[in-house]
C-alpha cells in the first residue's frame, strides 16, 4: 500500500499533464498497473482477508482517480493562466479586417429593383432568355419588315432564311418584352409585373454590351394612364438612383405601345464630356398598344395599360458614375471592391 501512497504523492507534485498520463499508466495500466496487480492478488488471500484488503483496495482507487482529475485540472487552470503572462499573446489586439465577399453591383441593384417596385404592388416574373420569333417579335407587334429583327442586331439561334412558323424559330431574347406576351397570355388582368433579366444583342463599346440587363415592368387594368406610368417610373427610377437625377421624357416609337416615349437621364461622370453632361438614354415605355392585348386574349375594349423597358448597367453607371459599362462583367476585383 506505501507504495501506491507513494504514487499519491508523485501525482500531487507532478509537473506536467504527460507526468500526470504516465503514472495513471502505471496505476491503472490493465496488465501492470499497480492498483490492477494488487487486485489480481486479493484471489490468492483467505476470505476475511480478501474483504479487508478489498475495501482498501476499492478506497485507493477512489482516492488515486480524485488525484488524477485535481491534478489535470490544477496543471491546465496553470498553463491557461500563463497565456496572460508568459505568452506573448494579446487577446485585445485587432484582427486585420476579414475579406468578406459581397454580391455583384448588378443581382444588388436586380433585388432593389424588385424591392422598389414590389412596395408599388409589383409582382415579379422570370421567363426564358432562348425565345420564339413569335414572342420575341410577332406578338409584339413588330412587323415583319422591322429593323430591329435584322441578323445585324439579333443573335438568331435558328437560321433566320429558314422558312418556319415564328413559333418555331429562336432567337436570344433582344428585350424583356417577351415577358409582356408571356405573362399576359397566361394571367387575367388586373396585374403588374416586373420582369428582370438578361437579354442579348449585336453591340459592343463603352455603352452596348451584347449581353446586357433590362427590367421589364407591365401594368393592365381598367384606368391606367400615361399619367400612371410617368408618376410610377419616376418614383422608382429616383428611389433606386439614390439622388436627385433629371429625366427627360421625349416622344419615341415602338410597336407595341401607343403613345410611346424614351426616357433619358442626365449623366455628368464622364470627364470627356462638357460640364452640363449628357443626357443617356435609358429606355422605352408607354401605353400598351391595343393589337398586343388581343394577342394575348385580353380585350383592349375592357382593359388598357402601359409597359417599360429599361436598362439595368444604364442607371447604375449614373448612380456610381461608371464611364465603361464593359467593366461590370470583367471580375476585375479592384473595380468590383469599390461598389
Ligand atoms: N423593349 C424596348 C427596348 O428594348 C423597351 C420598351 C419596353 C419600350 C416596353 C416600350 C415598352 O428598347
Amino acid at each position: 500500500m506505501s507504495d501506491l501512497g507513494s504514487q499519491e504523492a508523485k501525482i500531487r507534485s507532478a509537473a506536467s499533464a504527460a507526468e500526470v498520463d504516465a503514472l495513471e499508466l502505471e496505476i491503472f495500466s490493465r496488465k501492470h498497473g499497480a492498483l490492477t496487480l494488487a487486485l489480481k492478488e486479493l484471489a490468492t488471500l483467505p476470505p476475511a482477508e480478501k474483504v479487508k484488503k478489498g475495501q482498501e483496495l476499492n478506497q485507493w482507487k477512489q482516492t488515486l482517480t480524485d488525484a488524477i482529475t485535481a491534478r489535470r485540472q490544477e496543471l491546465s487552470a496553470k498553463s491557461m493562466g500563463a497565456l496572460g503572462s508568459d505568452d506573448k499573446l494579446d487577446v485585445t489586439l485587432e484582427l486585420p479586417p476579414h475579406d468578406r465577399g459581397h454580391q455583384h453591383l448588378i443581382p444588388e441593384f436586380i433585388r432593389q429593383i424588385e424591392e422598389v417596385f414590389g412596395r408599388m404592388g409589383f409582382d415579379v416574373a422570370e421567363g426564358p432568355e432562348l425565345e420564339t420569333e413569335e414572342n420575341n417579335f410577332n406578338k409584339l407587334n413588330i412587323p415583319e419588315t422591322h429593323p430591329a429583327r435584322d441578323s445585324q442586331d439579333t443573335f438568331w439561334i435558328t437560321d433566320p432564311n429558314e422558312k418556319l412558323p415564328p413559333d418555331k424559330r429562336y432567337v436570344l431574347r433582344t428585350h424583356t418584352s417577351n415577358m409582356q406576351i408571356r405573362f399576359a397570355s397566361t394571367h387575367k388582368p388586373p396585374f403588374r409585373i416586373i420582369c428582370p433579366g438578361r437579354v442579348y444583342r449585336k453591340d459592343s463599346d463603352a455603352t452596348h454590351s451584347p449581353m446586357f440587363h433590362q427590367f421589364e415592368g407591365m401594368m393592365i387594368g381598367k384606368d391606367i394612364s400615361l399619367a400612371n406610368l410617368k408618376g410610377i417610373l419616376v418614383t422608382g427610377l429616383r428611389e433606386l438612383i439614390g439622388r436627385d437625377v433629371e429625366f427627360r421624357f421625349r416622344t419615341g416609337f415602338f410597336p407595341f405601345t401607343e403613345p410611346s416615349l424614351e426616357l433619358d437621364m442626365l449623366w455628368q461622370g464622364d470627364e470627356k464630356d462638357s460640364k452640363e453632361g449628357r443626357w443617356l438614354e435609358m429606355g422605352g415605355c408607354g401605353m400598351t398598344h391595343p393589337n398586343v392585348l388581343k394577342n394575348c386574349g385580353i380585350d383592349p375594349d375592357e382593359w388598357q395599360g402601359f409597359a417599360f423597358g429599361f436598362g439595368v448597367e444604364r442607371p447604375l453607371m449614373i448612380k456610381h458614375q461608371i464611364p465603361d459599362l464593359r467593366s461590370f462583367y470583367h471580375g476585375d476585383l479592384r473595380f468590383l471592391r469599390q461598389f
